[in-house]
């Protein structure tokens, strides 16, 4: 299997074929096949927009049936059946259960594209430029979304990335005895802290990229509390940890809050490019066309889309097996935590996003390199990459956890006694 021609042609950008150094084939639900025909099980669904898995049998029918009847594949923003149905199927199954009341926007297909909406109406609404974001938070590459993300190996001085923005402390950033959202109303109470009172605050309820960081539900009570004392917009990113991935559609729902905008990407397409802003009607405050987009709006993933959600949401069923799945997967992460306490710091996570802190930031991706050559697809994260993070697709069978997880266990211990 030679790389040469990704290797000669492809820009140095590229990332994660360097971590996985095959040449991917096939694919179906959780798992998935390299040309020579060897087998993986999937820990990481395409960094969480394959909740619904690979090739997703009732998923793919629809497409086909719709490509082959000539349905309208592009067409802006105009009225399509298939927008008529995902917008039906996402108010019926998903905004209505939940008491939301949000308006929809279509944006262009990515998180970042979401993220600079976001950005952008909240700027907007409030007549303020100041944002503020989380330490370890993750939003997407372009400028304003750079912006907002922590990570210093995604910046550049020289990018002119714009400013008005603050990162504050994440919830335990400062120990599990220091309140950061305390310090946080402190800075904004106080008239001579220096700080600019913001549009909006950005956060992941539970940071992905930065490390699984997962935040308590009373802190994210006392957030949105600081939100309306002080006339600020909470904006929650559901891009990675949304769609399900928490156990609940969205990850707020277990705090019993409700965000002013919510970003939403990755798997809201089940499979295909989509991302979607959702705004409280007040703040829908745009002109027709004022912000817009050739690619917002894509007919293939409403079509995917709807089929996910009227056939994982229209009850609790799905949800229900997303947290069983969630506690077989802590169980065998805090099994291998026992046995490896020389090398595993901590285990954390919600739903079905969990990580393995490690030590020794420099052992995970021997492990999951390891791992990848075993027949374990699955990747690190964190500000050191010191994080082994399981993020299988929500339909994972059972046996496919305990499979990849022997993989995962088996790894380590060849990595750590070696
Ligand atoms: C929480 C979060 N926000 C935003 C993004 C950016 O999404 P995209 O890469 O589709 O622009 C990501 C991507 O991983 C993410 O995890």
């Amino acid at each position: 299997m030679s790389l040469e021609i990704f290797n000669k042609y492809e820009s140095e950008v590229r990332g994660y074929i360097r971590s996985f150094p095959v040449i991917f084939e096939k694919a179906k639900m959780a798992e998935i096949w390299d040309e020579t025909g060897k087998r993986y099980v999937d820990f990481f669904a395409g960094a969480g927009a394959l909740n619904y898995g690979h090739n997703n049998p009732e998923i793919n029918t629809a497409l086909i049936d719709y490509l082959q009847n000539d349905g309208i594949g592009h067409a802006l923003d105009m009225g399509t059946v298939a927008k008529k149905s995902f917008i039906e199927a996402f108010v019926y199954n998903i905004l209505q259960p939940r008491n939301l009341d949000y308006k929809l926007q279509f944006v262009g297909p990515t998180g970042t594209n979401a993220i600079e909406t976001a950005l952008k109406i909240a700027r907007k609404v409030k007549g303020r430029k100041q944002v503020m974001s989380f330490t370890n938070g993750f939003h997407g590459m372009s400028m304003g979304s750079l912006s907002i993300t922590g990570n210093s190996y995604y910046h550049d001085e020289s990018y002119g990335v714009p400013g008005y923005t603050t990162q504050i402390p994440f919830h335990k950033y400062l120990g599990d005895k220091v309140d950061t959202v305390a310090y946080l109303r402190k800075i904004l109470e106080d008239a001579s802290s220096g700080t600019e009172l913001p549009a909006a605050i950005v956060l992941e309820t539970i940071q992905a990229e930065g490390g699984i960081n997962v935040a308590g539900e009373q802190w994210l009570r006392d957030l949105r509390q600081i939100c309306d004392d002080f006339d600020i917009l909470m904006v929650t990113d559901e891009i990675q940890v949304g769609n399900g991935r928490s156990g609940d559609f969205f990850s707020f729902e277990r705090a019993g809050i409700v965000p002013d905008i919510v970003t939403l990407s990755k798997s809201i397409g089940a499979g295909q490019p989509m991302a979607m802003v959702l705004l409280k009607p007040e703040l829908d405050q745009w002109s027709p066309g004022e912000h817009s987009g050739t690619f917002r709006g894509n007919n293939l993933a409403f079509v995917s889309s709807a089929v996910a959600l009227n056939n994982y949401w229209s009850d609790d069923s799905f949800s229900k097996a997303v947290k069983e799945k969630s506690a077989l997967v802590q169980q065998r992460l805090e099994k291998i935590a026992l046995r490896f306490p020389n090398y595993i710091k901590e285990i954390r996570g919600h739903g079905m996003i969990w990580g393995a802190e490690f030590k020794q930031p420099e052992m995970t991706s021997k492990i999951c390199a390891q791992a990848f050559e075993d027949g374990l697809v699955i990747e690190t994260a964190g500000a050191s990459d010191e994080v082994i993070k399981f993020l299988g697709p929500l339909v994972i069978t059972p046996e496919l956890i305990n499979e990849g997880f022997d993989i995962l266990e088996g790894a380590i211990e060849k990595i750590c006694q070696a």
